[in-house]
């Protein structure tokens, strides 16, 4: 019988949610067994949050600190490991950063399969690049990666995801949609368990190859690719003068905080729209360096 382990932590239990049905099928199926461990931090993260809290943690998640987690209750070995992980400020989240960077993981993952499993609201290309790194450092292989992003368009997101993280709340108002990803996609999910059946009888997670191809399990979208970028260059330099203003929670680090929160609206309210109208006239001729750059995050997966 073959074992599949589930690793996550998730605030609200959505990224629960996504791989419960990703796994439903893993379940009925009598050859398979499954463990989930939730990652556990040594300090629980508040949900919703509090408007400093919530920031505080920006330059830790930026630089992948992490934090500290509690060792979780494992077997010795297991075929595949499927890891559920939110991002946070570009960056897988902090409990994640911290299980990874753990004695523990490096153990368990070391040459292990891999799929990464990501819940959030739509810019998760710096953060992947990171969890790259984070499971070449633990020896794993990295097999397939599947995405999920929350329903509406970007600029309806950057309103309705905080709102939710800050509140609660995830409803829909004005002429905005529900927070989240939509019920439907996380339903679908189940097709990437259909899949998994399919390929670990054929013992696939041992042929360093991704099994989860053709089912549409990422969509990046070219236009943020950039914004990414641009946005994780200026995360580095806040984050770095956040963290020298104080320590978490400190007064002074709050001033900082307070002072980058500002900068941040301004920045979305003027150069956000500016910068989408450039790149809206410059893509005629980046449209070339574009599709690469699309097809480099589609990887392993593919959509
Ligand atoms: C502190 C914090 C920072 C976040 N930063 C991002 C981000 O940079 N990109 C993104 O797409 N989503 C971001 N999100 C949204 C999360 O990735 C995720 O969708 C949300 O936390 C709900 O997940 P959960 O309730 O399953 O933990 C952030 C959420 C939090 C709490």
């Amino acid at each position: 019988m073959k074992k599949v382990l589930i690793l996550y932590y998730s605030q609200s239990g959505q990224l629960k949610n996504v791989l419960d049905h990703f796994i439903a099928p893993l379940q009925e199926d009598s050859t398979l067994q499954c463990e989930y461990k939730e990652i556990k931090p040594g300090k629980p993260f508040p949900y919703p949050w509090k408007f400093y809290e919530f920031f505080d943690t920006f330059p830790e998640s930026v630089y992948m600190d992490g934090c500290e987690v509690e060792s979780l209750d494992l077997d010795e070995e297991y075929d595949l490991i499927i890891l559920g992980y939110t991002v946070w400020f570009l960056s897988p989240s902090l409990p994640i950063t911290g299980f990874l960077q753990s004695e523990q993981a490096k153990k368990l993952l070391h040459n292990k399969p891999v799929i990464t499993v990501i819940a959030c609201r739509d810019m998760w290309l710096i953060a992947q690049e990171k969890m790259k790194s984070l499971l070449r450092e633990a020896g794993a292989r990295h097999t397939d990666n599947v995405v999920l992003t929350d329903q509406g368009k970007s600029i309806y997101t950057f309103v309705t995801t905080p709102r939710w993280m800050l509140t609660g709340k995830k409803d829909a108002f004005w002429f905005f949609p529900k927070a989240g990803v939509a019920r439907n996609e996380i339903q679908d999910a189940a097709r990437f368990g259909k899949r998994l059946c399919t390929t670990l009888a054929r013992d696939d997670e041992t042929k360093h190859k991704p099994m989860l191809k053709g089912l549409n399990a990422v969509n990046v979208q070219g236009k943020l690719i950039a914004t990414e970028q641009i946005a994780h260059r200026s995360f580095l330099i806040w984050s770095k003068l956040i963290k020298k203003a104080g320590a978490p929670g400190s007064a002074p680090r709050k001033v900082v905080i307070t002072i980058y929160a500002f900068f941040l609206l301004i920045l979305v309210l003027t150069i956000v729209p500016i910068n989408i109208i450039i790149r809206k006239l410059l893509y005629p001729f980046r449209r070339k360096h574009i599709k690469k750059a699309v097809n480099y995050y589609e990887q392993p997966s593919g959509k």
